[in-house]
C-alpha cells in the first residue's frame, strides 16, 4: 500500500466561524505531539458547502470538522457514513481518503460520553433513566450516546414538545417525551440529568428545574460550557451532586479527527482546557 502523500492539512467549516475554538485545539495537539500539521478556519457560506468540499478534497486537505450551518448538509454530501452520524442525522467530522472517498461521522456523541465519564467515573448507564432537555441537534448527539452507551430509557422534555414526539419517534421505545412543565418531577429516580437546551448559556435566561428529588448519586451535565459553571451545576453542586461541566464534549470530541487526519491518539488534559479557557 503506498504512503498518503498528501500535506497533513485538515479544517473547520462553518458559518460564522470566527468564534470557533477547534483551531486551538489543535494547535495545542500538534505542539504536544510534535506534528507539523495545519489546521484552517474556514467560512462557508449556506449553500457554497459542497463546491468547498470538493475544493478542499482537490487541495490534498484530509478532512474538516463541520458546525453549523452545515452538519446535515456534510451528512448528505458524504459517500458514506458512520452508524453515529447516520443515527443523529447529522456530520461533524469528515474524512477524506487518499483517493477522495469522503467518510462522514459524528464524534459528538462519543464527546459526550467520554466527558461525562471523565467527570463522573462513579456513573453507571445502569443507574437509572436519563433525563434530556432540550430537543435540537446536540439533544440528539446525547440521546445516541446514551442509549449507545446502555442507558435504558431517556426521559426528553423540550419546551416545543412537538420536537420531544419527533425524536421519540426516530430513536424509538426507550426515548419518551415528558411535558416541559413535569422536567422537575422527572429528576426522581433519574441517573443522569442534562442540560441541551441554550438556557444557562451567557446571555440567556437559566434552566429552571428543581433538583430537589434527585437521587443522591446522580450526575448533572450542562453542554453549555460558556460560562463553565452554569446555574444549572452550581444548583446541582450546592445540593451535593456530581456536576460536571460541557467543556470537555468539546475538546474530546475532537480527538477522532486528530487521529483519522494525523494518525496519533491525543488526550484532553488540564493543560488543554486551560489553554481554550484562557483563550476565551
Ligand atoms: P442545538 O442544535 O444547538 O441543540 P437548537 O436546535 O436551536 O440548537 O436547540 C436549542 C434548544 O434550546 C431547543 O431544545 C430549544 O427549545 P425549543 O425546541 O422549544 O425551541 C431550547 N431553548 C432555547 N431557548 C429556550 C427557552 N427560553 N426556554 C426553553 N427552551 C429553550
Amino acid at each position: 500500500m503506498s504512503e498518503d502523500s498528501r500535506p497533513l492539512i485538515a479544517a473547520v467549516l462553518g458559518w460564522p466561524i470566527e468564534h470557533s475554538k477547534s483551531p486551538l485545539i489543535f494547535a495545542h495537539w500538534f505542539a504536544e505531539t510534535g506534528i507539523a500539521g495545519s489546521y484552517k478556519r474556514i467560512a462557508v457560506e449556506p449553500g457554497a458547502f459542497a463546491a468547498t468540499l470538493d475544493q478542499l478534497t482537490q487541495a490534498g486537505f484530509r478532512g474538516a470538522n463541520i458546525t453549523l450551518p452545515h452538519k446535515l448538509t456534510a451528512l448528505a454530501a458524504a459517500d458514506c457514513a458512520s452508524p453515529a452520524a447516520q443515527s443523529i442525522g447529522a456530520a461533524n467530522t469528515l474524512v477524506i481518503g487518499p483517493s477522495g472517498e469522503v467518510f462522514a461521522d459524528n464524534t459528538d456523541a462519543f464527546g459526550f460520553i467520554e466527558n461525562l465519564c471523565a467527570g463522573a467515573p462513579d456513573w453507571r448507564p445502569e443507574a437509572g433513566p436519563a433525563l434530556v432537555l432540550g430537543a435540537g441537534g446536540a439533544a440528539r448527539a446525547v440521546i445516541h450516546a446514551l442509549l449507545d452507551a446502555g442507558v435504558d430509557q431517556v426521559r426528553l422534555t423540550n419546551r416545543t414538545l412537538a420536537r420531544t414526539e419527533d425524536l421519540a419517534v426516530h430513536f424509538g421505545t426507550r426515548v419518551v417525551p415528558i411535558s416541559w412543565n413535569d422536567r422537575s418531577s422527572a429528576v426522581t429516580g433519574s441517573g443522569v440529568i442534562v442540560n441541551t437546551t441554550s438556557l444557562g448559556m451567557t446571555g440567556q435566561p437559566p434552566l429552571e428545574i428543581a433538583l430537589d428529588d434527585a437521587p443522591e448519586d446522580a450526575v448533572v451535565t450542562d453542554i453549555v460550557y460558556v460560562p463553565l459553571e452554569t446555574p444549572l451545576l452550581a444548583a446541582a453542586r450546592a445540593r451535593g451532586l456530581a456536576a460536571v461541566d460541557g467543556l470537555g464534549m468539546l475538546l474530546h470530541q475532537a480527538r477522532p479527527g486528530f487521529r483519522a487526519w494525523f494518525g496519533r491518539d491525543v488526550t484532553v488534559t488540564p493543560a488543554l482546557r486551560r489553554a481554550v479557557l484562557e483563550a476565551a
